[in-house]
């Protein structure tokens, strides 16, 4: 009755998850679905399962969907973890086609970017004031950039050449799982990677998200890092929320 509601759709490399979001209180509104990616994760299957997880809601309004790659106005400009036939292809267009609504409907925006503005938005507020960073450790490294809480969209803090290394491929989450890396391993390369970060842009706070930020007292307190560190608050779902508090953001519903 009343309650704020909006729609927020996350696609992941392994994962389609979707629910409608209560934008008061940046939750989730009831269960989530989450349905795997299609392999290959081509533009036009994704489509079919965001369509199918939207149906399934009966969702008519406006909705937010996250893409693991850089958006700009819509368009995927990268793909580093999905198919690369994603590069180029206008996923506002497209989504808003395959559902039939009208492109103004529909915005699409960066997974990190969308985690970010979650956190952000409904996290812990005392602190996030200034240079403020939340990375997403999961298959690669997602980054979101804020200044006083504004968003400097797409920033692919997650590249960082580290050591002659694209970063994620030494410091991701999915990393520690493949090599089977002891906490202590895994928290020495993060540590590494957030020195090269924090050379580079001096954050006064960094928020770490992703799967991984629910063990984050098995790894914060390891990290050898001069910028304090937080866990993220909203954890999986940031993605969900933060794509729906977009698309109410840009729509104005
Ligand atoms: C992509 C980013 C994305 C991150 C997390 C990186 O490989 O380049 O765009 O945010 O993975 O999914």
């Amino acid at each position: 009755m009343g309650v704020a509601r909006g729609f927020g759709v996350d696609i992941g490399g392994s994962g389609i998850k979707g629910c409608e979001v209560d934008l008061e209180v940046g939750a989730l509104a009831g269960e989530r679905l989450r349905i795997p990616t299609p392999s290959p994760s081509s533009p036009e299957a994704v489509a079919e399962v965001v369509a199918e997880i939207v149906d399934r809601f009966g969702w008519t309004g406006p909705l937010g969907v996250t893409l693991p790659a850089v958006v700009k106005r819509g368009v995927a400009r990268s793909a580093a973890n999905i198919d690369k036939a994603w590069i180029g292809t206008d996923a506002a267009a497209l989504f808003a086609k395959r559902l039939g609504r009208p492109e103004s409907d529909v915005v699409v925006l960066n997974d990190a970017d969308a985690a970010g503005i979650a956190e952000i938005s409904y996290g812990r507020t005392d602190d996030r004031e200034g240079v403020v960073v939340l990375l997403t450790f999961g298959t690669g490294i997602g980054s979101a950039l804020f200044l006083d809480g504004e968003l400097v969209p797409n920033t692919e803090f997650g590249h960082l050449e580290i050591d002659g290394h694209d970063a994620e491929t030494r410091a991701a989450a999915s990393v520690k799982e493949e090599k089977d890396l002891s906490w202590e391993d895994w928290a020495r390369r993060v540590s590494r990677y957030i020195n090269g970060l924090e050379d580079l842009i001096w954050p006064d706070l960094i928020i770490a998200g992703g799967g991984v930020s629910k063990k984050a007292d098995k790894w914060l307190p390891l990290l050898d890092v001069r910028t304090k560190v937080v866990a993220a608050q909203l954890r999986n779902d940031a993605g969900i929320v933060g794509a729906a508090v977009a698309a109410r953001q840009v729509t104005g519903a």
